[in-house]
């Protein structure tokens, strides 16, 4: 197993808290700004508008020592500007993205293989006797299907995807998957931060390159209703880029990547044990880690 240890300033206790702190400010900043420029400062209303605004500040900023979950907001807050504008940048992005492997992997379409036998060599150490089951997955962020074809399909009896663009669902099922598609039970076209996925019939949940396309309030939330439709053993493996210190927001095609302890954060606000982390070995040094990272 390779753990990358480097450490760096942003990772102090006393870094992130004034990290966390100067992001909240800056958010309330943001989101008041308006009021501030249109409400009249002399009359009634602005005063009462301002006293009620700074005691919910206190009170938050006394939450945000408390409880260290509240502190995972006002940091995707900062770098993502707006929730609103975030998920529709992705959405604008996606849809100018073709339905092919070099659309899946944007410019770095060589990967392609080393990528899938990576996962495949970290997927059989969670499934066989006595660990998950190989009867049904779920692919999140499935896009065309490149990992359920590569990966998944043979594993797993049935295979179910999941993938807000409707285009890539269509390609993935009349052409990409050949006869594959016969095993794909059920194609969700949804966006992941809605998405239910059903009680107690995964073996296994992959979701590949789409965590960082989630805010983390809505990443900890879907790995909370992932969780539940686990079979018994089964797992959940999130795979995607890591950022080498904080969070790093990429405004093209809208993701955030997180240094991975970030991520072990908010998978344990989740209520998920991770059982392995896995550096993805033999990528260009140019492109941001990629690790794998399996929990129940
Ligand atoms: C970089 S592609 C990766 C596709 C696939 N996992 C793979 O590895 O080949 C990201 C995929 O996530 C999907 N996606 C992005 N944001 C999403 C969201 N909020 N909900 C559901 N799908 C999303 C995109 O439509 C796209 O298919």
């Amino acid at each position: 197993m390779d753990m990358d240890t480097t450490e760096d300033e942003s990772s102090t206790p006393e870094a992130e808290a004034s990290f966390a702190y100067k992001g909240a400010h800056q958010a309330f900043r943001d989101r008041w700004k308006e009021t501030d420029d249109t409400m009249c400062r002399h009359s009634m209303s602005f005063h009462v508008h301002h006293t009620l605004r700074s005691d919910f500040f206190a009170s938050y900023l006394y939450l945000l020592e408390k409880v260290p979950m509240v502190k995972l907001f006002p940091v995707t807050c900062e770098y993502i500007k707006g929730e609103k504008q975030f998920y529709y940048r992705a959405q604008k992005f996606y849809e100018d993205v073709s339905a092919s492997e070099e659309g899946m992997l944007g410019d770095f379409v060589e990967i392609g293989n080393v990528d899938l036998e990576g996962s495949r060599q970290f997927l059989q150490r969670f499934v066989g006797p006595g660990k998950a089951g190989t009867q049904f997955a779920l692919d999140c962020g499935s896009g065309i299907g490149r990992v359920t074809k590569g990966v998944l399909l043979p594993v797993f009896e049935k295979v179910e995807m999941a993938d807000m663009m409707e285009h890539f669902l269509l390609h993935a099922h009349e052409e990409y998957l050949g006869e594959g598609a016969d095993r794909i039970e059920t194609y969700y076209c949804y966006n992941l931060q809605e998405f239910t996925p059903p009680k107690n019939k995964y073996d296994v949940i992959w979701m590949q390159w789409v965590a960082c396309h989630l805010t983390d309030k809505d990443l900890m939330n879907f790995l909370f209703r992932c969780k539940k439709s686990l079979r018994p053993n089964g797992v959940i493996v999130m795979k995607d880029n890591m950022a080498r210190q904080g969070c790093k927001l990429d405004p093209i095609d809208s993701s955030i990547s997180r240094h991975l302890d970030i991520m072990r954060g908010i998978i344990a606000k989740a209520g998920l044990e991770v059982l392995a982390v896995e550096r993805q070995e033999g990528f260009p040094e140019i492109i941001m880690p990629v690790w794998m990272i399996a929990m129940k």
